[in-house]
């Protein structure tokens, strides 16, 4: 039996929006002791950024916040959907390009909009990309996946927990 679960938080580039929340998901699982248990990932739809660093505003931001960011930009590849639990796109957009990669009805229970999981999401479900805006745009960033990552944990667990039963 596999008793641990894996996780993929996806954007376009993967050097601003799913680092942060690959960053800020470690930090959460190991608060909670549950690396054992948890494996994180991020990607990019797009191969524009592989082997990159995230992005110098992004990792500041991180840095403003206590967290390190540690990834190297890879791209999402559609033979990654078998091995992950939950697979997570930071707007429609990446979404959509992960539908078209693997659009088999079976997948799509592990394939959802990160905000779906945002307390304070008020219909709007996209992660805004920074990518091209000011500071503050890596800020609001951060306050979502900040309160948004405690509820993807919740949700990791309870798939947690069934894997046991
Ligand atoms: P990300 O942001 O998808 O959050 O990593 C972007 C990074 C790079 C580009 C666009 C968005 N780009 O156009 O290179």
């Amino acid at each position: 039996m596999n008793s641990t679960v894996e996780v993929c938080f996806v954007c376009l580039g993967n050097i601003c929006r799913s680092p942060l929340a690959q960053g800020v998901f470690e930090s959460l699982v190991k608060e909670e002791g549950l690396q054992g248990c948890i494996t994180i990932n991020s990607a990019g739809v797009s191969g524009w950024h592989v082997g990159n660093p995230p992005d110098a505003r992004m990792q500041q931001t991180a840095r403003d916040h206590g967290i390190h960011l540690n990834s190297r930009g890879r791209q999402f590849q559609s033979s990654d959907f078998e091995q992950m639990d939950l697979v997570l796109a930071m707007d429609h957009s990446n979404l959509r390009a992960l539908k078209q990669m693997r659009p088999e009805p079976e997948l799509q229970d592990k394939l959802f909009l990160f905000r779906s999981f945002d307390p304070q999401h008020n219909n709007d479900l996209e992660v805004p990309d920074p990518y091209y805006g000011g500071d503050k745009g890596f800020e609001t960033v951060y306050q979502i996946v900040d309160r948004t990552c405690p509820k993807v944990l919740d949700h990791l667990k309870i798939q947690l927990a069934k894997k046991y039963e």
